[in-house]
């Protein structure tokens, strides 16, 4: 059970705004915040910020509670400043075979996509399915004796589609196939265990439901894959000894706000439990739907994700903004469609506000 009045102390409203729009960017909560302004007062020492970060200890706990909130072990999450730069450092330097290929979607974000198709020497890409979100068969489906990789985002960032990375991971596990991952759009709000998944390598921001920053990322890769893996750049303060076993995949040294946020905000998701998060999320995308009633798009995925993605004609995207804006409603509106995001923070009534909206404008 989810303590929301302690949820709403955390994340106090702007002026009464309704943010639904995680899938875009998420909230900081205050004591990630304040886990920024403690470091950012030890700054005021010039010379201890490099020895700060150097002796690692910030780095340590956020290793270890996002390996706690991943399911694996702290030497296994190593830091970076981006998914596209975690994933480029995997594609990179994967030890490809000439006829190796790798399977991908063709509508998966570019940061996953572009540095396969610039370093795998095969590509074989699952082609879009209009009106469908793709689903762990469609990849699956698409493997040959060459497929060395597949890689996906976990939630799709386009139409909010989740995988089943369970059954796709069983999969990999069984053919000896790496299972790449960008979980970005879904971690912190949905459990992903990468160990019973079996994910070889993970690729995650902070900005969105990992309640950190812009700017911040991380990875985690499995420590036997770590072996075979090696970064063709590499870090002086890697440190790798250190950090583990993934340490070769850590970038430079870190701003210590980023480390000290991730660090906050994975303890933060610990003591809440990632499980009851995501049944909450769920559960706020059950009920909105519910309210949508005839309007409900229903469910193109695997799996439900918290995300729920609407057709629109491109006429109504200025009615609709308006309407949303008397509401003081903060969602994702494009001009041909809509993505509505749900995170921990929100609440029924809010599920409510969007859903009159709605029926406002298409009733
Ligand atoms: C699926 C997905 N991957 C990655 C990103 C961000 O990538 P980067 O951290 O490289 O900016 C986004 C951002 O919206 C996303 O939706």
């Amino acid at each position: 059970m989810l303590d929301h009045d302690y949820i709403a102390r955390q994340f106090p409203r702007n002026d009464g705004e309704i943010f639904l729009n995680v899938a875009f960017e998420g909230r900081r909560p205050l004591r990630v915040v304040e886990a920024y302004g403690k470091e950012l007062f030890n700054f005021r020492f010039t010379s201890k910020t490099r020895s700060l970060v150097l002796e690692a200890s910030t780095q340590k706990e956020a290793q270890q509670n996002l390996a706690e909130l991943f399911h694996c072990e702290p030497g296994e999450i190593a830091f970076c400043e981006s998914v596209t730069e975690g994933v480029s450092m995997f594609a990179s330097s994967y030890p490809w075979g000439p006829n190796d290929n790798v399977v991908l979607y063709e509508k998966d974000y570019p940061a996953l996509v572009y540095p396969f198709l610039h370093c795998a020497p095969n590509c074989r890409i699952v082609p879009t399915i209009p009106d469908r979100g793709v689903k762990a068969d469609d990849l699956i489906n698409m493997v040959d004796e060459n497929t060395r990789v597949i890689a996906l985002a976990s939630v799709q960032s386009f139409d909010g589609s989740r995988l089943d990375i369970e059954k796709l991971g069983d999969f990999c596990w069984k053919h000896g196939i790496d299972l790449c991952v960008d979980s970005i759009q879904g971690a912190g709000r949905l459990d992903l265990d990468v160990k019973k998944c079996h994910i070889s390598y993970m690729a995650c921001g902070g900005f969105k439901a990992m309640l950190n920053h812009l700017g911040c990322a991380f990875v985690y890769c499995d420590k036997d894959v770590a072996q075979r893996v090696v970064p063709i750049y590499f870090s002086e303060h890697g440190n790798v000894e250190k950090l583990g076993p993934a340490g070769h995949f850590n970038v430079m040294e870190q701003f210590s706000c980023y480390l000290n946020g991730f660090a906050e905000a994975a303890a933060f998701i610990n003591e809440l439990g990632i499980k009851d998060i995501e049944e909450y999320v769920l559960d706020l995308e059950t009920y909105f739907r519910k309210k949508l009633g005839k309007l409900d798009p229903g469910l193109r995925s695997d799996l439900p994700s918290g995300v729920v993605f609407m057709n629109i004609d491109p006429a109504m995207k200025p009615i609709i903004q308006q309407k949303l804006a008397e509401r003081k409603i903060i969602t994702g509106v494009r001009d041909t469609n809509m993505r509505m995001s749900f995170d921990f923070w929100n609440t029924y009534e809010d599920a409510d506000a969007l859903a009159e909206v709605l029926h406002e404008v298409f009733d």
